[in-house]
C-alpha cells in the first residue's frame, strides 16, 4: 500500500476484486463484491454495497445538503476534500451495470468484481433553479428530445402544458408549466431538484421510489405535500434515534416534519413529494439556541 495525499487513495493497485481503497483521514473505505467496509480507530462499519453507493450518490448530488452522520470517532476534514474522495470512490466502486439514482427495479447490479464505470449516472448534479424552472435562462422543462422519457409508473399523467399570455414586454418574466409532467419524468428517485426560488423559499419536488438513502436529519421545519401515491416515513428522535412516529402519507396529505427529528422514508411504488423549505442560513442558530421551536406553527 501507498499513501498518497491525492484524494485519499490508498492503493493505487486495485484489491483482488478490481477495486481501489481510500483514506480520509484516520477512515478507510474498502469495498469486496457484496460489502463495503469502513474502518477508524476505534470501530468499523459493514454494509451491502448496493446501499453505501445510494447513499454516498446522495451526499455528492446534494453536497452535503442538510445531512447529518454519527461517528464515534470525531476529526475535523476540511468539506472540499471529503467531496473529492466521496466522489472518487463512487466512480471507482460503481459498476456499469449500476446506477445509484436510479429504483432497484430500473437498474442492474451493483455487486461483483469491477466491471466498467458508470461515469454519466454518477456525476448527475440536482437540478437548481435560480427563479423556476421554464423561465429564460434557468432549468429547461424536461422533454423526449432532452432524453427524458415518461417513467414507466407515470403513464397516465397528462403532458400538456399551461397556455399563457403575457402582455408584450413581459415575455421572459411571466410563466407557467406542469408539475406532474415535469416530475413524471424525472430519470432519478430520492433527489429533490429546486423547481422554484422566492426569497428563502425553495419548492423541491421530487419522485420517490423504493427507501430514501439516507437517514435525513433534519435542521429545520420542512414541510411536505404528498402529490401522488404513498409514502411512510419513519420518525425517529435525531439525537438518540428513539421512535418519534410512523406517518403513512397518502395523495394530498400535508405534513410538517419537525427540525429535530431524522426520518427515513418507504414508497412502494414511484409517487411525487413536494419537499418545502426555508433556506434561511439564520435557522439552525436560532432552533439551536431556542429562539425558534422546532416545529412550524402554534395553533
Ligand atoms: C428530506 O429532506 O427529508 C428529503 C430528502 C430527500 C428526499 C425527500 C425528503 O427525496
Ligand atoms: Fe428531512
Amino acid at each position: 500500500m501507498t499513501a498518497t495525499a491525492e484524494h485519499g487513495v490508498v492503493s493505487t493497485e486495485p484489491n483482488e476484486e478490481g477495486y481501489r481503497e481510500f483514506s480520509l483521514g484516520e477512515f478507510r473505505f474498502r469495498r469486496d463484491e457484496y460489502f463495503v467496509y469502513i474502518t477508524w480507530p476505534t470501530g468499523h462499519h459493514i454494509m451491502s454495497v448496493d446501499a453505501f453507493l445510494r447513499a454516498l450518490q446522495r451526499d455528492i448530488a446534494w453536497d452535503f445538503f442538510y445531512g447529518t452522520v454519527n461517528f464515534d470517532h470525531s476529526e475535523n476534514i476540511q468539506t472540499p476534500r471529503i467531496r473529492e474522495t466521496f466522489k472518487s470512490i463512487l466512480d471507482d466502486w460503481t459498476n456499469e451495470t449500476f446506477d445509484p439514482f436510479a429504483s432497484p427495479h430500473e437498474t442492474g447490479s451493483a455487486f461483483g468484481i469491477k466491471n466498467g464505470d458508470n461515469h454519466g449516472a454518477v456525476t448527475r448534479q440536482r437540478v437548481q433553479a435560480g427563479r423556476m424552472v421554464g423561465l429564460p435562462g434557468d432549468a429547461p422543462l424536461r422533454s423526449d428530445e432532452a432524453g427524458y422519457l415518461v417513467n414507466r409508473m407515470f403513464a397516465d399523467v397528462p403532458q400538456d402544458e399551461p397556455e399563457v399570455y403575457a402582455e408584450p414586454g413581459f415575455e421572459d418574466q411571466v410563466s407557467a408549466f406542469s408539475l406532474f409532467a415535469y416530475l413524471s419524468r424525472s430519470d432519478v428517485t430520492w433527489n429533490p431538484s429546486v423547481a422554484s426560488v422566492c426569497k428563502e423559499s425553495l419548492f423541491c419536488p421530487t419522485t420517490e421510489e423504493y427507501i430514501l438513502p439516507i437517514i435525513h436529519g433534519n435542521d429545520r421545519v420542512e414541510w411536505f405535500i404528498q402529490l401522488t401515491d404513498q409514502i411512510t416515513w419513519e420518525v425517529e428522535d435525531r439525537e438518540t434515534g428513539a421512535v418519534r412516529a410512523r406517518v403513512v402519507m397518502k395523495a394530498g396529505d400535508v405534513s410538517a416534519m419537525p427540525a429535530d427529528i431524522r426520518h427515513q422514508g418507504y414508497s412502494p411504488k414511484r409517487s411525487m413529494l413536494l419537499v418545502w423549505e426555508n433556506a434561511s442560513a439564520d435557522l439552525p442558530d436560532l432552533i439551536a439556541s431556542g429562539k425558534t421551536p422546532t416545529y412550524p406553527i402554534d395553533f
